[in-house]
């Protein structure tokens, strides 16, 4: 079943131009250059706060779409991992919206803070891949994602396809809100019909990336640095490097270097840049500088523009396509798993089934 393919991952990687496209049927419509969510039977206008919940590489989803529900709709969002959640006796307001986040359906501490939510009387919204799971079964309003079975345990197009139902999402509630004109959706949605586009121009780095892995592959530790809506991306990339690869990585907001962990870098250290062009190019660039003043060796992934002003002396660089800051959590999800994935290949690691992991985590 995994084809011309040597894992499950590496599948479900290269598959994200076609689940992406496939999911984000179900939410556009493209020919009048709208969003088209599922029927809502909540009055959308009326809600004031979004609280998500979620775990692991789903939380990272919710970041994102935190960045978005904020600047698009004004609305204000809470997001918690899910076993944080219930223990901080959350603030749940009146006639609130609850949305969790998860692949499976099934993770125990996410279920448990839906049900936690449920019973305080919150409106249960899911995004979901498992469309049979117990979570999907409690929503009063299912936003499934159509990534098809992730097998491998590393999730990797369920968390693309996530971000493509919550840009979406958070476009429609822009809309309800009165906060988004109809020619602004218009153009949001022509820029997320262009993500399986780029999801593919992003997938032909395969090979270059593969030669890459041998240079991170020694390391003993590796930072990812981002900002804004890129900023969970780094927080992504760490995590698959670390649960694949078993090389300790952190991910840090570009800005938060200076306050701590820029003690660590050394030439020992890759330093792994997520810098799109668009409204956060130039500051991160300038984090990437801190850096390299400390002998720091850098991984820039970014696109032509971005790469031609701040590429020169990285040790290597990862050419992305030029595209709207909206799509380039999507788009920039490519190059770190694939980076994750080439150095555990290298490692010899069991890459479906890495240590200490289950696909779904049914204990709280
Ligand atoms: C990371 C990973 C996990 C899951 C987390 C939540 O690659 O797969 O961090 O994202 O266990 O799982 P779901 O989304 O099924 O609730």
């Amino acid at each position: 079943e995994k084809g011309p393919y040597q894992h499950f991952m590496q599948k479900e990687i290269f598959e994200q131009p076609t689940v992406v496209a496939q999911t984000l049927r179900s939410y556009l419509r493209p020919l009048e250059r709208q969003v088209a969510l599922p029927q809502i039977d909540f009055d959308i206008s009326a809600v004031n706060r979004i609280t998500i919940v979620a775990c692991g590489t789903s939380y990272y989803a919710a970041m994102v779409a935190k960045y978005w529900f904020e600047s698009f709709a004004r609305v204000p969002v809470d997001i918690d991992f899910a076993s944080e959640f219930r223990y901080r006796d959350p603030i749940l307001p009146a006639g609130g919206l609850a949305l969790f986040i998860s692949q499976s359906g099934e993770t125990a501490d996410t279920l448990a803070a839906l049900r936690h939510c449920k019973a305080a009387g919150q409106t249960i919204a899911v995004v979901v891949n498992v469309p049979t799971s117990t979570m999907a079964r409690e929503a009063d309003l299912l936003l499934p994602t159509h990534a098809g079975p992730e097998i491998g345990v590393a999730s990797t197009k369920a968390f693309t396809c996530q971000l493509a139902v919550l840009a979406a999402l958070a476009a429609h509630f822009a809309v309800k809100k009165g906060r988004m004109s109809a020619a602004e959706e218009a153009e949001i949605v022509a820029h997320l019909m262009e993500a399986p586009a780029s999801l593919n121009l992003a997938l032909e780095h395969d090979d270059e990336i593969k030669a890459m892995a041998p240079l991170i592959a020694p390391a003993r530790d590796v930072l990812y640095l981002g900002r804004g809506p890129d900023f969970p991306l780094a927080l992504e990339g760490a995590l698959k490097l670390k649960e694949i690869s078993y090389i300790h990585a952190e991910g840090y907001a570009a800005g938060e270097m200076k306050h701590g962990p820029i003690a660590l870098i050394d030439e020992a250290v890759p330093v792994i840049v997520i810098a799109p062009s668009g409204p956060h190019f130039e500051k991160t660039v300038s984090n990437m500088q801190e850096v390299r003043a400390r002998g720091g060796k850098i991984v820039l992934i970014s696109d032509a523009e971005g790469l031609a002003e701040a590429g020169a002396g990285c040790l290597a660089t990862i050419e992305m396509p030029r595209v709207h800051p909206l799509i380039a959590p999507l788009v920039y999800a490519v190059p770190v798993q694939l980076l994750a994935y080439h150095v555990a290949c290298f490692k010899g690691t069991d890459v479906d089934q890495p240590r200490n992991l289950a696909k779904s985590v049914t204990v709280e």
